[in-house]
């Protein structure tokens, strides 16, 4: 018997103790405040002290505050300095359930869950007694239809990186008829990185004329599939894999029916002379794409393309890989966001992580690879990141959460559209499904000016793309939240215009 008393994580009872239903109907239970609280500049001077300490040691341009997770609860995250900002970013959109959820800080009560904490299996090898039904129970629960295989891993990035990986055992055992064994020429030029035995194959992604594209993580082979910003390629040798066009709609989408329906033909067009163009080269084995190009500024593509684009991918014998690292776990309104797209036949693979806390990808069982050892890492994965997505799955459930978050996502989205004929000359193409939200604003430097205003009044928001405000809330933003969003945000609008005349 363990002695959990001393292991038990302590438990921030004035949180728990304060916990209240939701006005709206809502069950699950946040004491959050009615509003922010701005105390101070931020970052305020204990953030700015804490930011100095940090960079003796690493290079930490990229933080902006510093968090108090004993102070942060629901939707609001507080600041070393005491600062209570209504979160519509949550760590990346990585948190599913806001900070402090009472069901999360309660995961680990009992033994077999806490043995699960302490003692991290190097699951490709030993594995506890009780993980195959963990996979089960927890993650095959909620797995895309028609994929019934599901690999974890640590994060977004070696999630698409496996991902890959596994389209390129597929695709070279099909160039061999079907053969899984290997030949001793290229047993030997796989250990000088050479074909045949590393052959020329590669991954198509997806570019945003005149915006940024794709973002598939910062690994090598996930890199090479990123086409967002310049900074995080440079320097670093790449894989010169080809690269389609996303296309580039306006907004609003029925007033510019036509054109988009043109922007998606030349888009999967150009996606065809690629297959053709590099089939001699560097034959493509997968194509890689986000359902939102989230990164990259929120660019969308209609269900139309999406299936289009399944098809070509099929007739070029192809894997379809979608990555929703950032679309998955419920924002969009559905458990995966290319459920909206009515996809006649399942994707070939789905890639996670942020809300879902493990890595991973679902495929179909064609791309299991035959071999131990091909998908594989020391952890794979980390069972006490499932304990907990059991919870929130959960959750999600009995609370509700998908409907809560097309309901909050309606009065958002309708109340940014109210903005944008308020101010179009500052904002402009509202988009988006669920809470998944965005809208452009007229320049990257006003866009920087509107998320700084945002945050003295009150609110931590997130940027994308050139010059796009994005949303990504946790799933339990209400209705209420969005109420005092909009209300912030109009006070930030009102008060930039009113700058920009004096
Ligand atoms: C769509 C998408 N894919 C992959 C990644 C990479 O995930 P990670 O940062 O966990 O490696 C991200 C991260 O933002 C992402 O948004």
């Amino acid at each position: 018997m363990l002695r959990r008393a001393a292991i038990k994580p302590a438990l921030p009872t004035v949180v728990l103790k304060e916990f209240r239903g939701y006005a709206s109907g809502y069950s699950t239970e946040h004491k959050e405040p009615s509003r922010p609280v701005v105390k101070t500049e931020i970052p305020g001077p204990k953030s700015k002290a804490l930011f100095k300490e940090m960079d003796a040691i690493q290079q930490c341009g990229s933080v902006q505050l510093f968090t108090d997770f004993e102070k942060s609860a629901g939707n609001y995250i507080a600041d070393a300095d005491g600062n209570i900002l209504l979160d519509t970013y949550t760590q990346i959109s990585s948190l599913p359930l806001g900070y402090n959820h009472p069901k999360l800080l309660t995961a680990f009560q009992n033994d077999s869950d806490i043995r699960a904490l302490v003692n991290r299996p190097a699951l490709g090898v030993f594995p506890a007694v009780d993980w195959p039904s963990k996979l089960r129970d927890v993650l095959l629960s909620v797995a895309p239809e028609g994929l019934t295989q599901v690999m974890t891993m640590m994060c977004g990035a070696c999630s698409n990186e496996n991902a890959y990986k596994a389209a390129f055992i597929r695709y070279a055992i099909n160039k061999r008829g079907g053969a899984t064994t290997f030949t001793e020429e290229e047993m030997k030029s796989a250990l000088e990185n050479k074909p045949p035995g590393a052959p020329n194959l590669s991954i198509m992604s997806f570019k945003a004329p005149l915006l940024q594209g794709a973002f598939h993580g910062r690994t090598f082979g996930s890199l090479a599939t990123t086409r967002s910003k310049a900074i995080h390629k440079l320097d670093f040798p790449s894989f010169d894999w080809p690269v389609a066009m996303f296309p580039h709609y306006r907004y609003p989408l029925e007033e510019f029916k036509c054109e988009n329906e043109q922007e998606d033909k030349k888009c999967l067009a150009y996606v065809c002379e690629l297959f053709e163009a590099w089939q001699q080269k560097s034959p493509i084995a997968g194509v890689v794409i986000e359902p939102i190009q989230s990164e990259g500024g929120d660019n969308h593509a209609s269900p139309e393309f999406f299936q289009e684009l399944q098809k070509i991918c099929a007739a070029n014998g192809a894997a379809l890989i979608l990555d929703e690292v950032q679309t998955g776990c419920g924002p969009t309104g559905k458990m995966w966001c290319h459920e909206h797209f009515n996809l006649p036949c399942p994707p070939d693979m789905v890639t996670f992580s942020k809300k879902m806390l493990t890595g991973g990808y679902y495929a179909k069982p064609l791309y299991k690879p035959p071999q131990a050892f091909r998908i594989f890492n020391t952890w794979m994965g980390d069972p006490s990141k499932l304990t907990m997505l059991d919870t929130v799955l959960k959750v999600i459930k009995t609370d509700k959460l998908l409907d809560l978050v097309q309901e909050s996502g309606r009065v958002l989205k309708c109340g940014l559209h109210d903005l944008e004929c308020e101010f179009p000359n500052i904002i402009n193409s509202v988009r988006g499904r669920g809470t998944f939200l965005s809208f452009d604003v007229s320049s990257a430097a006003l866009r920087d000016k509107i998320i700084a205003t945002l945050k003295k009044n009150g609110v931590l928001g997130g940027t994308c793309g050139n010059a796009a405000i994005r949303l990504r809330p946790s799933l339990i933003f209400a209705p209420k939240h969005a109420e005092i969003y909009l209300d912030i945000l109009r006070k930030t609008l009102q008060e930039l215009n009113q700058g920009a005349k004096c």
